[in-house]
């Protein structure tokens, strides 16, 4: 695991579409995973803008959102498909219909769940995987004693990930209490893992991420154990590592 203490979000955005770029200039036809919340937006910035800069192209890659929530109509502005539509899609060149997200909405979310892990596979897997980490060390939403093995599946959030997330939406009661994410174990295969966090808030959860035993009480723990994971933070975010 690599661990690269950077000046702020716009430095950790600019390395993470380093990445990104170096990616899809080898390999037009990668996957990218794509991360919804705060902490991915200065890397859609920056790749929205080598984009209409530079000509960064997209137009033969293919993305898969990390989670999304159950319950929320299809199109409404906080569904992560909405969300990644208003910030990646639009801004570039992709095709939007090879930017994929889990069905929060199916009937049978079981079989939604395998289709959404069968179509990674068909695509050949996730190139490079862009993750935030929650308060409580979430990634996707994987909360903390979820399996380190697990799948694409149903999920409920804990109250303080609700809490977390309430500011995106008009009311607290509003935040769904379940979502449909990739697994630990799911995530894992992905070939290259950009984790961004910045801020004293997420300090707690880089501390064990980076330094605590694995373990399912810190689900992104599992890190350590993927063999090309890169954690760009800020100094605030590195604030409690020894
Ligand atoms: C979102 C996701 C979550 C977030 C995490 C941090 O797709 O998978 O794990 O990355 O909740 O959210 P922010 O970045 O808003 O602090």
């Amino acid at each position: 695991m690599e661990v690269v203490i950077l000046s702020g979000k716009e430095e950790a955005g600019a390395l993470a579409a380093d990445a990104i770029e170096a990616l899809f200039r080898a390999k037009p036809d990668g996957v990218l995973g794509l991360a919804t919340g705060s902490s991915p937006l200065p890397i859609y910035d920056e790749l929205a803008r080598r984009h209409q800069e530079q000509g960064l192209s997209f137009t033969r890659a293919q993305g898969f959102a990390l989670d999304e929530y159950v319950g929320l109509v299809s199109g409404h502005p906080q569904s992560y498909r909405e969300v990644l539509r208003r910030e990646f899609t639009e801004r570039v060149d992709i095709d939007p219909d090879r930017v994929h997200a889990p069905d929060g909405t199916a009937t049978d979310i079981g079989q939604a769940c395998a289709a959404y892990e069968a179509a990674i596979k068909a695509a050949g897997g996730v190139d490079v995987q862009i993750l935030g980490i929650g308060t409580d060390g979430h990634i996707g939403f994987n909360e903390p004693v979820s399996s380190l093995a697990s799948r694409t599946r149903i999920k409920t959030l804990t109250e303080q990930t609700r809490q977390d997330n309430a500011r995106f939406f008009d009311a607290a009661e509003e935040v769904p209490h379940h979502v449909v994410t990739q697994g630990l174990g799911t995530i894992m295969e992905a070939r290259h893992i950009l984790l961004i966090a910045t801020g004293a808030q997420k300090a707690g959860a880089v501390q064990a991420l980076v330094e605590g035993p694995v373990s399912a009480l810190c689900p992104a723990s599992v890190l350590q154990l993927h063999p090309h994971v890169t954690v760009l933070i800020d100094s605030a975010s590195a604030g409690q590592l020894k």
